[in-house]
């Protein structure tokens, strides 16, 4: 049985959390692959919003079985207030939720690292999520690194001092300010520990094999969007992980072969939180509304969003990276009562029309290229069915599919898991 994946194609926040619930019905599990609780992921229903951070959007589904994969990190407190908000709500987590041995934890001093970190860069910081992202990955490749599985043997404490100690004298090396009190930190860490412990742990790889072998289907659920992949994102402006298809791969134990759809989300225009370039971004009246209308926040940290027009160039090149099969364009009706919608279709680089994503896409170097499109008046949110998409929406849709040469199957219309076409 072939495993589908769910990516963003943009720089995050397309939407990912909403679509995983709407398709969970149609799959027995749901397996994160990377990331960690960077991710902010809101998913409404019954009038209620539930943001998840690190486990994976299945979560309200009773029959679904949710797994969150080794590739992704794991910081174990804000594992256990999502846990607990999800308590909270009655959610028999402790039935649906699987962790794989071999996911990292985030320490509290990764999370300091990160800290000191983006201070030392001044101007030139990354805008981290500052959840300790990076140096939990860094630790990862470097070796260093405790896992999930650790913490089932005896010396897994030693480890953890030791490398603790290690991450102290770091920041101290970075020489700038940051307050903070370990002993907290780590009572806090420890207790969440406990809770994490209470969660099956398991050879996620050896689980995915044996259940597609079962013919049991499964939805890897991405995180950030593919302008972060550290690989070929807007480097450094980026996440740690590979959030495109091959992170799947990796952060599962997924063969390339056994690899099905490619659900690849977009919103109808761009955004981005955090440093780093964005061709399309608007500082004007328009960029202006689409963030008011569109609520443009983010989930994990609440600061506001870039926002622009869609970037088609970008967009292609990550649904080439990605192999992405079927679209999902979200928050059509943000766009709603403005009279001109623009996509970038071409780059102005250096003086020269190119359409593929340049080396370097530094605001000095890249103008975007716009084809203008009419917009629609109607509200979209009450929309039922694709028959009644407005003329000009539908003139946008068949443009995008046209120029990406992929089906856009669902525009989703409102935050709801209801306000979901389906063409
Ligand atoms: P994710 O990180 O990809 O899961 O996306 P986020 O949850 O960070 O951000 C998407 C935001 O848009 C959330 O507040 C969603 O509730 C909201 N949202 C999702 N789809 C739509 C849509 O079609 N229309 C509108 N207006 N909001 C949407
Ligand atoms: P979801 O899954 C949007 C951004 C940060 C920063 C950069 C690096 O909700 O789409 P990090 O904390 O990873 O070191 O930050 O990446 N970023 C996201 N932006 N959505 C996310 O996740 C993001 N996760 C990280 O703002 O620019
Ligand atoms: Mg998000």
């Amino acid at each position: 049985m072939a495993v589908d994946l769910l990516l963003g194609l943009q720089w995050g926040d397309e939407g990912k959390g909403k679509i995983v619930d709407v398709l969970t019905s149609n799959y027995k599990i749901i397996a994160r692959f990377q990331g960690g609780p960077n991710a902010g992921h809101t998913l409404v229903f019954n009038g209620m919003k539930h943001v998840l951070h690190t486990i994976p959007s299945g979560i309200f589904h009773e029959e679904a079985m949710n797994l969150v994969g080794n590739g992704v990190v794991i910081d174990p407190v804000i594992f256990k207030k999502e846990l607990d908000k999800l308590s909270e709500q009655n959610i028999d987590y402790k039935s649906r939720l699987l962790i794989s041995r071999k996911a990292h934890l985030i320490l509290p001093t990764h999370r300091l690292l990160d800290a000191a970190s983006e201070t030392s860069k001044g101007k030139a910081k990354i805008g981290s999520t500052l959840k300790g992202i990076g140096p939990t990955y860094m630790d990862k490749t470097g070796r260093n690194g405790i896992r999930v599985g650790d913490l089932e043997l005896q010396d897994w404490k030693e480890k953890y001092r030791a490398l603790a100690k290690k991450h102290i004298a770091m920041i101290d090396f970075y020489n700038v300010k940051i307050d903070y009190n370990l002993e907290e930190l780590e009572t806090e860490f420890f207790e969440a520990i406990k809770v994490l412990k209470s969660i099956k742990f398991i050879d996620s790889e050896e689980y995915i094999y044996q259940s597609q072998k079962k013919g049991q289907s499964i939805l890897a659920e991405g995180a950030q969007g593919s302008l972060l992949d550290i690989d070929f994102g807007t480097y450094p402006f980026v996440t740690s992980s590979n959030t495109t298809a091959a992170g799947a791969c990796t952060g599962l134990g997924v063969a390339p072969s056994s690899i099905g759809d490619v659900f690849g989300i977009f919103k109808a225009y761009t955004t981005r939180v955090g440093s780093g370039p964005f061709p399309t971004e608007l500082f004007d009246e328009d960029g202006a509304k689409i963030a008011k209308v569109g609520h443009e926040f983010g989930a994990t940290t609440g600061r506001p969003r870039r926002c622009g027009w869609l970037d088609l160039v970008a967009l292609k090149y990550a649904c080439r990276v990605n192999g992405v099969t079927q679209l999902m364009m979200m928050k059509g009706d943000v766009l709603s009562g403005f009279k001109t919608i623009k996509v970038c279709t071409a780059y102005n680089y250096k003086g020269e029309t190119i359409t593929h994503l340049p080396y370097n896409i530094e605001e000095h170097n890249v103008k975007p290229i716009y084809t203008e499109f009419k917009g629609w008046k109607e509200d979209l949110t009450e929309m039922e069915n694709a028959s009644q998409i407005p003329q000009e929406l539908n003139d946008y849709i068949d443009f995008l599919e046209k120029e990406l040469e992929i089906p856009i199957k669902i525009v989703s219309v409102g935050p709801d898991r209801k306000q979901t076409i389906f063409r």
